[in-house]
């Protein structure tokens, strides 16, 4: 793993193999940005010029490299754009999004030393996150690793005076980006490695690790408690499901919030099976559980005053003997009916049961998170997450916060009248399938049936930006990219914060 540190050497006296600069669009082309002072000596004033020269615009994901002069230590520097000029402060997702190309660009480098701009506490942590996240490999199935070592060290220069601030956002930084990193370690894990079993296994080992409360519910469990959503999902696996309550408290709390995370381990479609071409990348339908996983390791890394219960709601959607069929009926946990009328909306059945059981203990707020629709992707794109709940105010915050903390989302309604499709079964209290048209937001109103009178509820759909598939930018890779990570632990800082949900 990628170490982060903080140092107040200067960077010309710092011994690093390289040294990373921000360059940016200025009125009359490329221009330094804060933080290369020092660099830009030793360059006798022409760096900016030199960079120019060889094609720098300053331009929002370019990098380009130049041998050291003699006055510094690091062998050569790397600018890497940060987009246009702003002299008020850089936008913070420029910042993160530039210290992940550097630490892209940088894989097989040993030392590199950060020389971005970071003033301000909030623009350390967004630097070293970046690095941290742009720093990301996954080489667990290749004979070489995966070609270039990761960045074995990110140092961040900061001044003297503040680096004391610096250095918690540099653990800041860490808790969110290890824990984000190990989620993309589970979205990318093959669905043979990755089981219901052995995810809760993982959770149970990272409760130990941390101090988190870890209950798992077997098959077992789940048949004596009549967890019919969960059992019909996993019917048709050799691999059984598994619910998993991962419980943080804090003596201060002041507000409880019931995470809950979508954890289909493998997504076939079931019966219903999905044809070749949709099924490819179905390792990743368990990047909601994976994503609440992270969140609630990361609050409990940054000790946060707010008690939240994640639940991971895991199963493998398959086609067998034993699979539920279009047409079986499942009695869900709490004893509501559903007909499952296709085998592959099989993320509202698991979640359906959880979000009972969530209910239970009556948290203030519940947030589910699942890659649930492909009609979600095709509405907002591959990097957009949308944002549904009973409660308008909820949803515009939960919006609002994502934006802070650079992930895209949307917010999108739950209009009753689309309901009507799932509500006319001809023998069960609800159908997993209604209106065709507006396939997320149905989606979202089948969730909302199970929500107990008077909580707050928020689901976000993050079937676009849970799994990147084209080629890597700024600080995301292909594959997991740790969606909704950042927005579940910013909406927990500001409940502990707040004192209330
Ligand atoms: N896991 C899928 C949704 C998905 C699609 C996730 C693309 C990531 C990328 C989900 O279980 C599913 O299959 N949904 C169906 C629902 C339909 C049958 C009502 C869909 O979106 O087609
Ligand atoms: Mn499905
Ligand atoms: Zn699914």
């Amino acid at each position: 793993m990628t170490a982060l540190s903080v140092s107040t050497s200067s960077a010309a006296s710092l011994r690093a193999d390289a040294l990373v600069v921000g360059v940016a669009k200025g009125p009359k082309g490329v221009v330094l940005a804060p933080g290369a002072e020092a660099v830009n000596e030793a360059f006798e004033g022409k760096l900016a010029e030199i960079l120019g020269t060889l094609g720098a615009t300053g331009s929002e994901g370019e990098s380009v490299k130049v041998a050291s002069p003699a006055g510094l230590k690091a062998a050569f520097v790397l600018a890497v754009g940060l987009g246009e000029a702003a002299e008020a402060g850089y936008d913070l997702e420029a910042l993160r999004r530039a210290g992940g190309v550097a630490a892209r660009t940088l894989a097989g480098v040993k030392k590199v030393a950060l020389a971005l701009p970071a003033e301000s506490a909030a623009e350390v942590e967004a630097v070293a996150l970046g690095g941290l996240l742009g720093s990301y490999a996954f080489g667990t199935y290749k004979a070489d690793g995966n070609g270039k070592e990761p960045v074995g060290e990110l140092v961040l220069l900061a001044a003297r005076k503040g680096s004391k601030d610096a250095k918690a956002a540099v653990e800041r930084a860490a808790a969110i980006g290890e824990e984000m990193n190990r989620a993309r370690d589970l979205v990318n894990t093959a669905p043979n490695d990755l089981t219901p079993k052995s995810f809760a296994a993982i959770a149970q080992a990272a409760g130990k690790e941390h101090g988190l409360k870890v209950e798992v519910l077997d098959e077992k469990a789940l048949t004596k408690g009549g967890f019919g959503g969960l059992l019909g999902v996993g019917n048709g696996s050799t691999n059984p499901p598994r619910l998993v309550k991962l419980a943080y408290t804090h003596p201060k709390a002041k507000a409880t919030l019931a995470f809950i995370g979508k954890g289909i381990t493998y997504d076939s479609g079931g019966i219903s099976l999905k044809p070749a071409g949709h099924n490819e990348t179905m390792k990743c339908d368990m990047a909601g559980a994976a994503a609440v996983f992270a969140a609630v390791v990361a609050a409990k890394r940054l000790g946060l005053a707010v008690n939240i219960t994640g639940w991971l709601a895991l199963a493998e959607n398959m086609p067998s003997g034993s699979a539920t069929r279009p047409g079986d009926v499942l009695r869900m946990y709490g004893g509501k009916t559903v007909e499952v009328l296709n085998t592959d909306a099989e993320g509202r059945l698991v979640l359906a049961d959880a979000i009972v059981k969530a209910g239970e203990e009556n948290p203030d707020v519940i947030v589910d998170v699942a890659t649930l629709t492909g009609a979600m992707v095709l509405a907002l794109g591959t990097r957009m997450f949308g944002v549904m709940a009973n409660n308008d105010e909820l949803r515009d915050n939960l919006h609002a916060i994502a934006g802070e903390v650079g992930e895209q989302s949307w917010p999108m309604p739950l209009p009753a009248d689309l309901k009507k499709g799932m509500t006319d079964s001809t023998i069960a209290d609800l159908a997993n399938m209604g209106e065709r048209m507006g396939g997320g937001l149905v989606a979202g109103l089948f969730l909302q049936e199970f929500v107990a009178e008077g909580i707050d509820w928020a689901h976000l759909d993050i079937a676009g930006p849970a799994y990147h598939e084209s080629a890597p930018f700024g600080y995301t890779p292909k594959g997991g990219t740790a969606s909704a990570v950042r927005t579940l632990v910013r909406f927990a800082e500001q409940t502990a914060a707040n004192g209330k949900a």
